[in-house]
């Protein structure tokens, strides 16, 4: 499959090397808001580079044809390549985490033509972290959860992911535990209190390159999909149950 990717910074150059890594894709090129430098290399092979304009991003699309898009730049990019998405029914999975409610719907539209993925959080092992705490507290709704979230000192905020956790769990921010600890990347642990015995559920980020692995398998599940748009969640799911049925 021949991807297109949108923004090559911190997280988008790390997808964008394990994409190259993955025989099941190939990069095709990498739109960026500068378009700048022209040309960067991505394991060993050369990647162009373009700037994501308006005004002639459909003429290179349609003469730089790709099956998918990749989308880690910013929540202004679909704005540009929306439209082509549409024309040329292109897969999309955009991880973007600061869509507002205007755009959100403008890329729920896009699934009526295409195949796309929206997901806030990327990660493989994130997802499959919520997918398990939401089945246990289904199991257990007495027992009680805490959740700890472990990041690097500089980072102020509770973390968006915890956050999220605890929403899909139906608990209180209040029972988020932050601690910020030298340079820890990313840690987040669900802690389910039963009477006579303690789960515990957690996830460990490494590298950015985990957001590549997320991207890389959502890219492959979207291949199975009808048109439509999907979160995460729903891809995980549709799995599970494949899993579950032997299909
Ligand atoms: N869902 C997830 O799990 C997940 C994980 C990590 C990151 N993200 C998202 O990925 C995005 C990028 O994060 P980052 O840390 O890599 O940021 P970054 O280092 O600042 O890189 C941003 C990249 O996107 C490009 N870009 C930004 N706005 C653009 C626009 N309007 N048109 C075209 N290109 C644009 C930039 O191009 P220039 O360099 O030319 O300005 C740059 O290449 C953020 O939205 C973040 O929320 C999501």
């Amino acid at each position: 499959m021949k991807i297109g990717m949108i923004g090559y910074g911190k997280a988008g150059s790390a997808v964008a090397a394990i994409l190259q890594q993955d025989p099941r894709y190939q990069l095709g090129w990498i739109a960026t808001r500068s378009g700048l430098p022209q040309v960067v290399t991505v394991g060993h092979i050369e990647v162009p580079v373009v700037a994501l304009d308006p005004a002639t991003f459909g003429d290179w699309v349609d003469t730089h044809a790709v099956d998918a898009l990749v989308d880690f730049s910013g929540a202004a990019s679909v704005a540009v390549y929306g439209a082509h998405v549409k024309r040329l029914g292109l897969m999309l999975v955009t991880a973007i985490s600061s869509y507002d409610h205007l755009q959100l719907d403008y890329i729920r539209s896009l699934g009526t033509h295409a195949r796309v993925l929206c997901s806030p959080n990327i990660t493989v092992g994130i997802n499959f972290l919520i997918m398990a705490a939401k089945l246990l507290r289904d199991i257990a709704p007495f027992a009680d959860v805490e959740i700890l979230e472990q990041h690097f000192r500089e980072k102020p905020e509770v973390s968006g992911t915890a956050r999220k956790i605890a929403q899909s769990l139906s608990v209180d921010d209040g029972k988020i535990v932050s601690m910020r600890l030298g340079g820890i990347v990313g840690h987040h642990e669900v802690i389910f209190g039963f009477p006579h015995q303690t789960v515990r559920l957690i996830h460990e980020s490494i590298r950015r390159e985990a957001f590549g692995t997320g991207a890389a398998f959502a890219l492959s599940e979207l291949q199975n999909c009808e048109n439509g748009f999907y979160s995460f969640d729903d891809l995980l799911m549709m799995r599970v149950r494949k899993h579950l049925t032997g299909t």
